[in-house]
């Protein structure tokens, strides 16, 4: 994808609202709670047996961190989303075996957190450009699949 300075900017300013500590952990716990299936990747986090349990779970939280701190390098190299993420998208396939379709599964939830959170300052122009920057890194997320 390519984007244009107006895109850049406006990435970049919601960017800058997003506080990785808070939103990524709701993120990854709306996609644990609404997507069950996508549990199956994290055996090793203990209980995600209920809502309350997932939103409630500290490595949940810890790796919500993990991967919006991701999302940083991502924006701040807009002109080359793809080479980005080329060796995460590798761990994600080959160690992690985790399907590519769920990348976009999280880009969704990610959005709807974002939307809850800054309501109508999020307006549709804005939620277009921020979806297109994210459909880049979820096609370079599943860019090394075979
Ligand atoms: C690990 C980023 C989506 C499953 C990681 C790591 C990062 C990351 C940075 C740590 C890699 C390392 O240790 O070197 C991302 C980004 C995503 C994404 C940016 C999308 C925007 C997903 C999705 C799933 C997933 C949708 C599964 C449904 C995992 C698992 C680990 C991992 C299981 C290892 C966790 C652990 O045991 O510590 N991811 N990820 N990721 N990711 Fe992703």
């Amino acid at each position: 994808a390519e984007f244009t300075a107006n895109e850049k900017s406006i990435v970049s300013g919601v960017w800058a609202k997003i506080s990785v500590n808070e939103i990524g952990p709701q993120a990854l716990a709306r996609v644990l709670i609404v997507y069950p299936w996508t549990q199956r990747y994290f055996g090793s986090f203990g209980d995600l047996s209920n809502a309350a349990a997932i939103l409630g779970n500290s490595k949940v939280g810890n790796h919500g961190k993990v991967v919006l701190n991701a999302l940083d390098k991502g924006v701040k190299n807009m002109d080359n989303v793809k080479g980005t993420y080329a060796a995460l998208s590798k761990l994600h396939c080959v160690q992690l075996n985790v399907d590519p379709d769920n990348f976009r599964l999280l880009a969704d939830c990610l959005t709807i957190v974002v939307a809850t959170k800054f309501g109508s300052d999020f307006t549709p122009a804005i939620q277009a450009t921020w979806q297109k920057f994210l459909s880049a890194v979820v096609i370079a997320l599943g860019s090394q699949y075979f």
